[in-house]
């Protein structure tokens, strides 16, 4: 009953449909090109969120804890051959001395990369 009743009913709407569309005020206003609404990928982190979910507890703002004469500020960084963000991928996989240890299983290259490249662009 139910069923044979929404069945009517969407065999009524398509002739609805049909006069509709073909009306000609409805393809006046409808003459703009339909908008592509482009699906969203599910984006991954950014450097900034890797950064304070794997360094910042050390490196607060650039800073360095523990040792604060090793931050990651641009001079600092360069005074120590630090310069591109190969040399603090390499950091991260064999640090000098205290700082924790990042393998690839812990920090992807493309994640160890992204915050690289965060770290040199945003502390001067
Ligand atoms: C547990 C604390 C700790 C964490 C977490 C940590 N670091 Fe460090 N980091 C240090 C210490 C201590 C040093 C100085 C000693 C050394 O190099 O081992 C240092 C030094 C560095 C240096 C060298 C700075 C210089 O001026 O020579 C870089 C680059 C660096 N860390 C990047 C990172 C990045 C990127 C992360 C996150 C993926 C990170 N660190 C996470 C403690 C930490």
């Amino acid at each position: 009953m139910f069923t044979s009743f929404t069945r009517t009913a969407a065999l009524m709407a398509v002739p609805v449909c049909l006069i509709m569309a073909c009306s000609p005020q409805g393809s006046k206003t409808n003459n703009e090109a339909p908008k592509v609404v482009p699906v969203q990928k599910p984006q991954s982190a950014s450097g900034e969120e890797l950064f304070r979910q794997f360094c910042s507890s050390c490196h607060p703002d650039g800073g360095n804890v523990s040792d604060p004469a090793r931050n990651l500020r641009g001079a600092t960084l360069r005074a120590n051959n630090i310069t591109t963000p190969e040399d603090i991928v390499r950091v991260v996989r064999k640090p000098r001395s205290r700082m924790i240890r990042f393998d690839e299983a812990s920090l992807p290259d493309r994640d160890a990369r992204a915050i690289a490249d965060y770290i040199l662009r945003s502390f001067k």
